[in-house]
């Protein structure tokens, strides 16, 4: 191993997204770090992408161990050049139906992760003087869509986060953005929008390309804001959906 390659943290590696930003990052020459709570889907990826690619099994609501994981990380592989909070859950139900206990855990999972991890792999990137912190957030953020609240209100989080850290972080050469997908065709979209035809149908004729969008479409947009070509991009929210956001 060189400690001179770039080495990426995704959380959430081991599907949709994340797994397409696992394959984009190491075929771009990063030591991939994929981290998930599902050990077989882990190693399943781990097989198909190949020997840059080192899956650490963890469910990330631990909230206190996550110090000890990114120090593991650490002493394997020296630095974290880039962080990637992918990993969330998906809850849809109207409002009256919306329990706290699904509500907290929707939280929990899509920012409060987000935040502790990122606030400890920042302590390292401060030490190197650089890095980029990447979030997901959603257009759940940017709209409001009936009967996915907890989600809603955890993806505002993140862009509220996104720009708070920005301003923090990027005197000290750490950049931070955001990615907003559209409406990209994974196991989770398709969760939301199978039993629901009314509401892909919606998103489909508000969507100017008239199509779902592919997890590579996002995995290409988190390398480029990864890159040397990003250098003075920070604090940032990307839109990639297909012209959705714009459509009528
Ligand atoms: P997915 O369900 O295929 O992948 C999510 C991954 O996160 C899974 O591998 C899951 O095991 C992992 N994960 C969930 N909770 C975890 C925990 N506590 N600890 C560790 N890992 C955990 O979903 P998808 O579609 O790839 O979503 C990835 C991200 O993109 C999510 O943040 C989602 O909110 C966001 N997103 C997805 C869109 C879509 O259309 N698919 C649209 C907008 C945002």
């Amino acid at each position: 191993m060189h400690a001179d390659q770039a080495v990426v943290v995704i959380t959430g590696g081991a599907s949709g997204l994340g797994l397409a930003m696992a394959k984009r990052f190491a075929a771009g020459g990063y030591i991939t770090i994929i981290i998930g709570r599902n050990k077989n889907k882990l190693h399943h990826a781990q097989a198909e992408i190949g020997s840059r690619v080192h899956p650490y099994t963890f469910d990330l609501t631990r909230f206190e161990e996550i110090p000890q994981l990114v120090k593991s990380i650490l002493d394997q592989h020296q630095h974290i050049d880039v962080l990637i909070n992918n990993a969330g859950i998906h809850l849809k139900k109207p409002l009256l139906e919306t329990e706290n206990a699904a509500f907290t855990e929707v939280v929990h999972t899509n920012l409060i992760a987000p935040f502790v991890l990122s606030r400890e792999v920042a302590k390292q990137m401060i030490n190197q003087k650089k890095g980029h912190i990447l979030f997901i957030s959603s257009m759940a953020a940017q709209y409001g869509i009936p009967q996915v609240i907890a989600y809603t209100a955890a993806k505002a989080g993140i862009e509220g986060m996104t720009r708070a850290m920005a301003v923090e972080l990027s005197p000290l050469g750490i950049r931070v953005n955001a990615i907003a997908p559209g409406f990209i065709e994974t196991d989770m979209s398709n969760g939301a929008l199978d039993n629901d035809p009314q509401r892909k149908e919606r998103v489909l004729t508000r969507t100017p390309m008239g199509k779902l969008g592919c997890p590579e479409d996002v995995a290409e947009a988190a390398f480029f804001l990864s890159s040397e070509s990003a250098r003075y991009i920070t604090g940032e929210i990307l839109r990639v959906d297909g012209g959705n956001a714009i459509g009528f």
